[in-house]
């Protein structure tokens, strides 16, 4: 979709202005009302749109207009709009005009004065909201779906001046990166694991040298050498080889502490010999999220040039159930040395990731480790669609993260950890077991497992099994895979790492 700022508001297709709550008009609002004879102050008379955030009233072809449609749109409270309410607001703005069949909408914004936010960041906020809205995934439909597909092309918004306008387009820019990283995520996730599996993940991610990260691939040989027995063990069940992939982003000068992001990157997990059934298995496609949003993090970083230093590892890895799969009550030996007896086969994401922490914490001595898995059901039987689960051994991380999320509403709830739990990961034959002793907390006990490989190092582990993909459409994505944790990250590192 295009999206643009411009002096010259179109005669074409969709005209939007904003009302306030309580039917305040924007100028631009009382402008259209002078042209069109009154008609919005008649209108706002009898209908019950009030100018709430978000709300939409549409007007099809009003006398003295030569668009065909005028929509108002609600902005809540005069005074009162965030860089969060505008992307909101234009997400669903774009959800709305998406359903109809024209190509162009424009949005007058001249006139508008905020307390929180001046004009051209209004009109960039609001862009991105709509940008991060219009992203579908439709490479498998052969027959255009005519009715689903929406002919939306051009976006725009009209400013004042040409400063403006200037402005809007640069802050647009640097926001727009964010929504390109979002993309990368959703895309990776929405891929089928038959086209998507360890090692075509890896091929993809060269692509990202482009933009100057360093793109680094291990295959089985490298893991075997190095002794990643937990990891190469979730993978021996299947014919795809696994990739470990190393993303570096230099952003800082080399002596700086890299951030490190670790993902799980499970491309299908069918549970291994400890198969699961057969409803629901399609959803484990998505177990490879974690990995696509440290992509998509990573891209983002290059693409605005972030001035810090990261580095993401994604653990590629796929589950299954073959005469070479590994067994419950099998043992293996850790990249750190400690060994885990299996109890089940699928709880593969901690062993994958056991192995990817060490190995991360070893080579990079990071200034902080932050891993992103869809790691447990049990989190999604705590805390549902809404928040993602947050765990972590330092306290101002887990407070910077957890605020970081609030400011882009992508939310988490912070878990405890605790010694205490460690005895239900206690193995009679190894170091610990995968699995806990029963059911109970059973995110906080593969929680515990994870912490046993961060060697001290500052660590928080995101557990994105809820949030990873929706089953219905919201403000800012259509339904499918969210794109969950880019932003959140994105907004963690430029808030407290970039000086
Ligand atoms: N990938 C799943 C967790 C998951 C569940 C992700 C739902 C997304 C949506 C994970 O590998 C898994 O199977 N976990 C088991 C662990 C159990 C065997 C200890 C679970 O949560 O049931
Ligand atoms: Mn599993
Ligand atoms: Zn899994």
């Amino acid at each position: 979709m295009n999206i643009h700022f411009t002096e010259k508001a179109s005669s074409k297709g969709i005209l939007i202005v904003g009302i306030y709550e309580e039917k305040i008009l924007t100028e631009s609002a009382q402008k259209i009302d002078q042209k069109t004879d009154g008609l919005l102050t008649r209108v706002l008379k009898n209908e019950p749109f009030s100018g709430k955030k978000k709300e939409i009233l549409s007007l099809v072809a009003p006398y003295g207009l030569e668009n065909s449609t005028l929509l108002l749109v609600g902005l809540g409270k005069k005074g009162s709009l965030s860089a969060q309410d505008c992307e909101v607001i234009g997400g669903h703005l774009t959800s709305h005009l998406m359903t109809l069949s024209q190509q162009e909408a424009c949005l007058l914004l001249e006139g508008i004065e905020e307390k929180l936010l001046s004009l051209p960041e209004i009109a960039a906020h609001l862009a991105e909201g709509c940008l991060l809205r219009s992203f579908y995934f439709d490479k498998y439909h052969t027959q255009k779906q005519s009715e689903k597909k929406s002919i939306l092309k051009t976006i725009s918004f009209v400013l004042p001046s040409q400063t403006e306008i200037n402005k809007a387009t640069q802050l647009f820019e640097s926001l727009s990166s964010v929504a390109k990283g979002v993309f990368y995520t959703r895309t990776f996730v929405s891929e089928p694991p038959n086209v998507l599996y360890p090692e075509t993940f890896a091929e993809e991610l060269k692509d990202l040298t482009k933009l100057g990260v360093k793109v680094e691939i291990l295959g089985e040989k490298e893991m075997r050498k190095l002794g990643m027995g937990a990891l190469l063990g979730v993978a021996q069940g299947s014919i795809k080889e696994p990739k470990l992939v190393i993303l570096e982003w230099q952003g800082k000068d080399k002596t700086t502490k890299p951030l490190a992001f670790v993902g799980k990157g499970v491309t299908f997990d069918t549970g291994g010999i400890s198969l699961k059934t057969a409803d629901g298995m399609p959803d484990m496609k998505y177990d490879m999220t974690g990995a696509a949003t440290v992509a998509g993090l990573l891209k983002t970083l290059a693409l605005r040039k972030a001035p810090v230093n990261a580095v993401g590892v994604l653990g590629l890895v796929e589950n299954m159930p073959d005469g070479n799969a590994q067994r419950p009550s099998d043992v293996v030996k850790t990249l750190s040395g400690q060994t885990i007896e299996i109890l089940n086969t699928d709880a593969e994401g901690r062993l994958v990731l056991a192995d990817a922490l060490w190995y991360t914490q070893d080579r990079f001595k990071p200034e902080l480790m932050i891993d992103l898995a869809t790691l447990t059901g049990a989190i999604v039987i705590s805390l549902g669609n809404e928040y993602a689960g947050l765990f972590s051994n330092n306290d101002k991380l887990a407070e910077q993260l957890y605020q970081a999320g609030l400011d882009v509403n992508e939310k988490l709830w912070r878990f405890p950890l605790h010694e205490n739990y460690d005895k239900d990961i206690n193995s009679a034959i190894a170091d610990m077991n995968n699995t806990g002793s029963s059911r109970k907390a059973g995110s906080i006990t593969a929680s515990q497992l994870l912490a046993r490989f961060v060697n001290n190092v500052p660590w928080a582990h995101l557990d994105i099994a809820g949030v990873a993909w929706s089953s219905k459409d919201d403000d800012l994505y259509e339904k499918g895979a969210t794109g969950y944790g880019v932003r959140l990250l994105n907004k963690f590192i430029s808030t407290y790492y970039e000086t």
